[in-house]
């Protein structure tokens, strides 16, 4: 007998043949003279038949198989009757006429039947071991093994080398709040998990590596959604002597060595077509639209400027926006259906949402606010035909667009017009800053670290860096890569020279102090001879998510964290031992009520 033979390895090619076979019961059927076994491993699923008149022994013992008890058996590969034949099954053709059998594991009672489609996450996260056993998830942590592998190859293959950079770091600013570790040796210093390798890899570009990669953990403290965990893994890249071309072309055969070795196939069109941070705005509402639908955001200012309803005219008077979009076919909506609509947009953060049916006429309350001209440019403008609805939002310009962006994303999805099919697309020209209301300065868009244009880097050297209009004014060298509607990957080309840098956190509000004791070793790096350099990285997550065609990337990490940062299966997080605390000096300081 030879050795293990993998229970989705047994095919037709293998008849006759006496195997053996380990792994889990999966399905057990027990017709007295016969008992058969759906035996799986993680190659697959074969049935095993235990039949008296083979082996009395296998057959008496195969009478107490449960559920999951983990056995080996062996015998002779057969092929099923006619029309026993499971077509579903890729050994759907042959059965395994078990001569010895062995239990290695009993199991006890499973909380969960691995087969049942609606069992709770939080079930499935607290025995998250037994999750894994599923066909789907195994399905999906291969996806995500096959990805990686496809990446690194295409990466060696383009002169990438693969260095690991620390997980006690300092903390390097992305915008989330930093995982602290406490140093026991150095009592009262602590550590930062790394949110992104960034100024390791800049550093290594200093250093003269050119081309590094790495498939890194980045650690964020932020409020957690589908697309989001504390800790998750990014394909960081670095590069140097290139523009941001060759780093997306680079970019794009990443993702199309995933595809091809995931889903095999090819992702198409190459270069990615490019919007403008703007554009994407102004037209999808979104700096990561879903392009696999239209539904197009449009200004009516001027229509709406010919008529007299009051939240359009004030919006435009106090230098807001009027847009609407064509809900397609809604024109049969009943008032309570569109009232939950709005009160949809409201929670979106709009003031309400007005309406124009296009049926037999125009059908609406605000309708008579307008001359007749004013409605059909409306229509027009919009595409409307009859049975359709126009949605119309009057805002401030960042109202209006978030809001419009979030509701074409919902009536895509309620309509069914999302077509099947892999939209990627830069996006770019993003502002290199924004104004922060709650810390009463201007922060980086994407980090303080990214260049600022070409044409900006004379203003910002010459200019003067308290002059506000200037700053809004300011471009970065900047590109995100998104897909269906997620943002899987961003980058820039970085600032390399060392006085630059120091601009630039004087920009952001940073003391020449507070630079010094935070990025004093970037800006030395800066100077004994950085070349030009610039990179991105891939969520790899959201990336093998979209591959797997799941909806959260927990279903593609094997041991994911709940919204509330939790690990079910471990406990984590979780008190310490007062000893841990005295041995880093920290005294714990909780609000009664958080107790
Ligand atoms: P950025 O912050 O845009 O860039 O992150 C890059 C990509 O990582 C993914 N991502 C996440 N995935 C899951 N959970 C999260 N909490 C999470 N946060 C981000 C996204 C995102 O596009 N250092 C820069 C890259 C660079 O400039 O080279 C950075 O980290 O898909
Ligand atoms: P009102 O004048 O408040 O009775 O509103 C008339 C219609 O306009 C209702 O359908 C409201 O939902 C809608 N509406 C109110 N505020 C806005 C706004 N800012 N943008 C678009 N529609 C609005």
């Amino acid at each position: 007998m030879t050795g293990r033979t993998g229970c989705g390895a047994a095919g037709e090619n293998l008849l006759g043949q006496e195997l053996k076979f380990s792994g889990w019961v999966h399905r057990r059927r027990d017709h007295g003279g016969l008992i058969f076994i759906d035996l799986r491993d993680r190659s697959g699923l074969l049935q095993v038949v235990f039949n008296a008149e083979v082996s009395r022994e296998a057959h008496a013992l195969a009478h107490g198989l449960r559920g999951e008890y983990v056995i080996e058996v062996a015998g002779r590969l057969g092929k099923r009757p006619e029309g026993t034949e499971n077509p579903d099954l890729p050994t759907g053709r042959v059965e395994l006429y078990a001569q010895s059998l062995a239990i290695l594991n009993e199991a006890a009672p499973l909380p969960f039947g691995l087969e049942d489609q609606d069992t709770s996450e939080t079930l499935r996260l607290r025995h998250r071991y037994l999750d894994l056993r599923r066909p789907e998830m195994q399905k999906n942590l291969i996806a995500r093994h096959k990805a990686v592998k496809a990446i690194r190859d295409y990466l060696d293959s383009e002169g990438f080398l693969e260095i690991e950079t620390p997980m006690l770091t300092k903390s390097t600013p992305e915008g989330a709040r930093d995982y602290l570790v406490p140093s026991r040796v150095n009592p009262g210093q602590f550590y930062a998990l790394p949110q992104s390798p960034q100024l390791f890899k800049q550093i290594l570009m200093a250093s003269g590596y050119e081309r590094y990669f790495q498939v890194a953990r980045c650690f964020r403290d932020e409020d957690l959604r589908a697309d989001r965990q504390p800790e998750f893994t990014q394909v960081d890249i670095e590069t140097s002597f290139l523009d941001e071309h060759e780093i997306m072309r680079i970019t794009e055969g990443m993702l199309a060595a995933a595809f091809r070795q995931v889903l095999g196939t090819d992702i198409g069109q190459k270069p990615f077509m490019k919007l403008s941070y703007k554009e994407a705005m102004e037209r999808f509402g979104s700096d990561k639209p879903d392009l696999r639908f239209g539904m197009e955001l449009t200004d009516m200012a001027a229509a709406a400027q010919k008529g007299t309803f009051k939240v359009f005219t004030d919006a435009l008077a106090a230098g807001g926006r009027v847009m609407a979009i064509n809900g397609k076919t809604m024109a049969g909506l009943s008032r309570k259906e569109i009232d939950t609509l709005t009160g949809e947009v409201k929670s979106f953060g709009a003031k309400g949402l007005a309406w124009i049916k296009l049926k037999g006429g125009f059908e609406s309350p605000i309708a008579k606010f307008f001359p007749g001209e004013a409605l059909r440019e409306m229509a027009s403008a919009l595409n409307a035909e009859e049975g359709d609805m126009m949605l119309f939002i009057a805002d401030s310009e960042k109202v209006v667009l978030n809001t419009l962006g979030r509701l074409r994303l919902e009536l895509g999805r309620r309509l069914g017009l999302i077509r099947e099919g892999w939209k990627f697309l830069w996006v770019t020209g993003y502002p290199l800053l924004e104004w922060d209301d709650e810390e009463g300065r201007f922060t980086a868009v994407h980090h303080p670290f990214t260049s600022p244009s070409d044409a900006d880097v004379p203003r910002i050297m010459g200019g003067d860096i308290n002059d506000k209009e200037l700053l809004y004014s300011l471009k970065a060298k900047a590109y995100d890569v998104v897909l269906n509607g997620y943002e899987v990957g961003g980058g820039s080309i970085r600032i390399h020279r060392q006085d630059l840098q120091s601009r630039m956190f004087s920009m952001l509000g940073i003391s020449r102090g507070d630079a010094e004791k935070k990025f004093g070793f970037l800006l030395e790096a800066l100077q004994y001879g950085a070349p030009p350099h610039g990179g991105l990285a891939l969520g790899l997550d959201r990336l093998v998510m979209l591959l797997c065609g799941a909806d959260s990337i927990r279903e593609v990490i094997a041991f994911p964290k709940t919204a509330k940062a939790a690990d079910l299966m471990s406990g984590a997080p979780s008190g310490v031992e007062p000893k841990q605390l005295r041995e880093l000096h920290i005294k714990l300081d909780i609000p009664e009520e958080e107790q």
